[in-house]
């Protein structure tokens, strides 16, 4: 048995090779550390203090708790919990929250830190984190909010901020709340709220369920061993087409990178818990086969069951951004190639967005081999035809030139990116309903543009097999690698409209019109010998 203490209570547990992550939610019920990567130890979910230290707890043998004391974001003294919670919702630095209480973990440890701190030592300390919602500036604002010397005080009571669930639902799709609650751990994810003794389905290496009394046995009879990085070069599975093109672009799949793993949970008879308990997870989850399979096997054996993906299911199984290929013409015309892979949904329903914003493009869907693809992903499509169309008359305007993109839905927003500056956007989508919610969710979407630009991908092999298979591998940008960003909201007087998707296409073609519009995103990884990037930069012909 090993004794030691949990938010100063003493426990004792048995010593059976267990993670603390898993001794913690699973056997002492405190479920506000959450589980984004384990083993992978990356993402930083389940960072708790050990002896008053950030440590990530997944990869943190129990057995060497012995005699040492843990703190859960659930033991953190109850002012500095307030003082971090308030700090994050004033910020809007929190929107699924599943990365939230593990940062607060990490940051309000630098509180008790002897010495000032150093202007690069709060992104510092982030970078054992990831996030996929925020893109670090709202999240650094709340950190300086009370780590600062001047320490400005939160305005109290910012939770109930008319406008800003109104506010999340447009821009996330689905409802999100970002209260004291979700920075602490208690935003209702579906495995938080699974009942105590629930069996635990996980999937097996040839994808079918194994199901077992406890997460332990359920893993034990898995026995799957864990993907790696595999460092492969990515590819670009769609051809261009023949012609003679103004500006062309092809993308590679893209994972979507949502830090809450799917999740499902269900009793006999009843309805299954959603994966989608604090957000929209950019349309990666609309069609989560979780949910059905807990419901199956709770009314095929009589109990409630826990359905979890790890993350490397999600890798293997879970829909990507579709590569692409586009080709224009200088007058606007042209063609938007679209790879399905099997397991994909319906790609032909996005020739009506692609209309709205390039309707010069031709839009086909190809067969490639690969990962499943889904039209359901942030703007998946539109947004690439929308890239080409809105830099086309700027290929010869210098780094740093504004760029402007109209969405489908109305919402228009302009950015810029300069080489060293800091990226400036601006955004009009209706009626404000919050100005926190929108600047959060238009940060979000700078963030998740620029990686996509210039630094994500999934390497896939010539049979389709997703070879990457950890969450550092799929390229987001890290806190100290986001430039700072400046979101000006300009109100308008017509109804509230999404505004971060506008964000999110302009940035990637303000950014990619400033890294010279290399013809293959992400642009900062290096593409196989015979590609298109590998050729141009051994040429010189790119930077
Ligand atoms: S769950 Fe521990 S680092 Fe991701
Ligand atoms: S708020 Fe960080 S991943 Fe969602």
């Amino acid at each position: 048995m090993i004794s030691f203490e949990v938010n100063g209570s003493p426990v004792e547990v048995e010593d059976d090779g267990s993670s603390l992550l898993d001794v913690l939610r699973e056997d002492l019920n405190l479920r506000a550390a959450k589980d984004g990567c384990s083993p992978q130890g990356q993402c930083g979910c389940c960072t708790v203090w050990v002896d008053g230290a950030p440590r990530v707890a997944c990869v943190t043998p129990v057995r060497r708790m012995a005699g040492r004391s843990v703190t859960t974001p659930e033991g953190l003294p109850e002012p500095v919990a307030r003082r971090w919670a308030e700090a994050f919702v004033a910020h809007g630095a929190s929107q699924c929250g599943f990365c939230t209480p593990g940062i607060v973990m990490r940051l309000a440890a630098l509180e008790g830190r002897p010495g000032p701190l150093e202007p690069d030592d709060v992104a510092t300390a982030l970078l054992a984190h990831l996030c996929r919602c925020t893109g670090w500036q709202s999240i650094l604002d709340a950190a300086r909010s009370v780590l600062g010397e001047a320490r400005p005080p939160v305005e109290p009571g910012t939770a109930a901020r008319p406008g800003a669930a109104e506010r999340a639902v447009l821009e996330g799709g689905v409802a999100q709340s970002s209260g004291a609650q979700v920075v602490l751990g208690r935003a209702g994810f579906a495995d938080d709220d699974a009942p105590a003794g629930a069996l635990v389905a996980l999937t097996g290496s040839d994808g079918s369920p194994v199901v077992a009394e406890s997460l332990a046995e359920a893993r034990r009879r898995s026995a799957k061993i864990q993907g790696r990085r595999s460092g492969a070069a990515l590819r670009h599975p769609v051809p261009l087409p023949d012609g003679d093109w103004a500006l062309t672009l092809r993308t590679t799949w893209v994972e979507p990178a949502y830090l809450e793993p799917d999740a499902s949970w269900c009793r006999p008879g009843g309805r299954p818990a959603s994966p989608l308990a604090n957000g929209g997870a950019f349309g990666g989850k609309v069609d989560s086969p979780l949910p059905d399979l807990a419901r199956q096997l709770a009314e095929a054996r009589g109990a409630a069951v826990r359905a979890l993906w790890s993350r490397e299911d999600v890798v293997r199984r879970g829909p990507k951004r579709p590569p692409v290929a586009v080709a224009v013409a200088a007058d606007g015309s042209g063609t938007i190639r679209i790879g399905r892979t099997p397991g994909s949904g319906d790609l032909d329903r996005l020739a009506g967005a692609v209309a709205a914003v390039a309707p010069g493009l031709r839009v086909e869907v190809v067969p490639v081999v690969g990962p499943p693809t889904s039209a359901d992903l942030r703007g998946a499509g539109w947004v690439e035809a929308a890239v080409v169309t809105a830099v086309l008359g700027l290929v010869t305007a210098g780094p740093g030139h504004p760029v402007e993109v109209t969405a489908p839905g109305g919402g228009r927003a302009r950015v810029a990116c300069p080489p060293d500056g800091p990226v400036e956007v601006d955004v009009w989508a209706g009626d404000v309903l919050d100005p926190v919610t929108l600047r959060s969710y238009c940060l979000g979407a700078v963030h998740q543009a620029l990686g996509w630009v210039r630094s994500e991908g999934l390497a896939v092999d010539p049979e389709g097999r997703v070879l990457d298979l950890t969450i550092r591998s799929f390229g987001i940008l890290t806190a100290r690698d986001t430039p700072e960003v400046r979101v000006t909201i300009h109100p308008g007087t017509g109804p509230a409209v999404n505004g971060s998707d506008a964000v999110f296409a302009a940035t990637a073609a303000a950014a990619w019109l400033t890294e010279g519009l290399v013809p293959e995103w992400p642009t900062r990884r290096r593409g196989p010998a015979g590609s298109g990037v590998a050729d141009q930069r051994q040429n010189g012909a790119l930077p």
